[in-house]
């Protein structure tokens, strides 16, 4: 598990005195192997196993009718995250609420009665990542934490330095060095220290955890308050039922790199179902990887409940994690459900993301090309029912990764400035 490690202990951070609610309705960390639990504060292993820990909430009686009056933005789930109550006060990026797109005409080219695009590219930095962000920008607030961290493999290094920059925190954001441009830039602009290292992602992850052991205050968003910070994928299963008309999908198409997103949109969905906010309906939920980087399809594919690390080598890079911390439990999900974890070559990501783009005018990311292209293999493959209501997620914008499609597209003439020319050129 590549965010294993000592256990976060002593630091002013733990000292320091919680506030009343600071953590909302959550009420302790579960081990997620051994279910034990222990005190809300800056842990993310178990003192019993080491296994990783998430949050346990007590949840009141909440009605559609409270979270529908609530902001248009992931806070109207504030009761079901751990935040607390006054949490639209501290300035944050407010994500969410993007649009859910009814894809027809995807739907029509793949054979698919009813498909939706949750399209999380209209996020502020223009991914999913400014979800888990604010979330995990919220526990860092309230540990004392003085320094806003992450390892990134890019779309996170955007969310970080933006939420820092707005929230006046200081931020230190660790990248691979290879990444692509567009995303170095889109993070070095909110200012903010910006590291690159000469290493894969699971080396930056392992400097990251490194540092945290060492420094004091530190909150790096996805490795000590990584419980936290998970949690604020579950707002994709909240809005996605939520825009249905407070009802599940039969069938989620979700991309993964650490596997933390379609974990934590599993648990959304239950815990919708238990808080009898939907109907509890069956669910399949799909699992998308790069095969240059494609750990947990292997294992789901081999039948292993254990990942394999491996070294990756994709133009997907957002989803380059070889040494997945999630990977057992996004098993664990798609087994349980009945889905599957599949995985496609680079050259069916940049189809993919063409698809998207010429069927609904979405221009995805790497992360969305992965996703919608698994999508149609597993269409194909028969193993996605065409009958049955399907959401595929688009995590992130296709402007940060425009290399991946610019030598695919570009204009069918260049012409002079006259009509005779434009005729000319027998393309209309
Ligand atoms: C655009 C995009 N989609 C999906 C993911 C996968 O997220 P997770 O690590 O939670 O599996 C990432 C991770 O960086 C991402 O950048
Ligand atoms: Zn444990």
């Amino acid at each position: 598990m590549s965010t294993s490690g000592t256990v976060t202990t002593a630091s002013p951070a733990s000292a320091r005195r919680l506030r009343e609610g600071a953590f909302g309705n959550a009420v302790h960390l579960v081990c997620r192997e051994c279910r034990s639990t222990q005190e809300l504060g800056p842990f993310y292993a178990c003192q019993e196993c080491f296994g990783p820990l998430e949050v346990g909430y007590e949840f009141p009686k909440v009605t559609r009718e409270q979270i529908e009056a609530g902001p248009k933005n992931i806070w109207r789930y504030q009761q079901l995250l751990p935040v607390p109550s006054d949490i639209t006060s501290s300035p944050n990026t407010e994500p969410g609420y993007t649009r859910l797109i009814r894809a027809d005409n995807l739907a029509r080219e793949l054979g698919l009665k009813r498909l939706w695009v949750k399209d999380d590219s209209g996020n502020p930095t223009h991914s999913f990542k400014d979800r888990v962000v604010a979330v995990a920008l919220s526990a860092a607030r309230e540990l004392g934490s003085t320094v806003f961290a992450c390892p990134s493999t890019g779309n996170l290094a955007n969310a970080v330095a933006a939420a820092g920059a707005r929230a006046g925190m200081k931020t230190v954001v660790l990248i691979p060095h290879d990444l692509e441009r567009p995303k170095v830039i889109t993070t070095a602009v909110y200012g903010g220290t910006l590291i690159a290292v000469k290493g894969t992602y699971d080396d930056v992850n392992r400097l990251a955890s490194e540092i945290a052991g060492e420094e004091e205050g530190w909150a790096f968003v996805n490795v000590n308050v990584r419980p936290y910070y998970a949690e604020g994928s579950k707002t994709l299963a909240y809005e996605v039922a939520e825009q249905l008309g407070w009802r599940l999908p039969q069938q989620v198409v979700i991309p993964v790199a650490s596997g933390a997103q379609l974990t934590k949109v599993d648990k959304g969905f239950t815990e919708l179902g238990r808080l009898g906010l939907v109907e509890e309906t069956p669910y399949k939920v799909f699992g998308a990887q790069a095969t240059g980087c494609s750990p947990v399809a292997a294992a789901f594919k081999a039948g292993h409940d254990v990942v394999r690390p491996v070294r990756p080598d994709t133009v997907a890079k957002s989803l380059a994690i070889g040494n997945p911390a999630d990977g057992p439990y996004v098993l664990d999900v798609a087994r349980r459900t009945g889905g599957a974890v599949e995985d496609v070559s680079d050259d069916e990501v940049r189809d993919g993301i063409g698809l998207l783009a010429r069927t609904e005018g979405v221009f995805a990311e790497t992360a969305g090309g992965v996703t919608i292209a698994t999508l149609k293999k597993l269409v194909e493959a028969g193993r996605l029912d065409p009958d049955q209501e399907t959401v595929v997620f688009n995590t992130g914008d296709g402007l940060k990764t425009l290399d991946a499609v610019a030598d695919r597209v570009g204009p069918a003439a260049t012409i002079e400035p006259s009509y005779a020319a434009f005729t000319g050129t027998g393309l209309v």
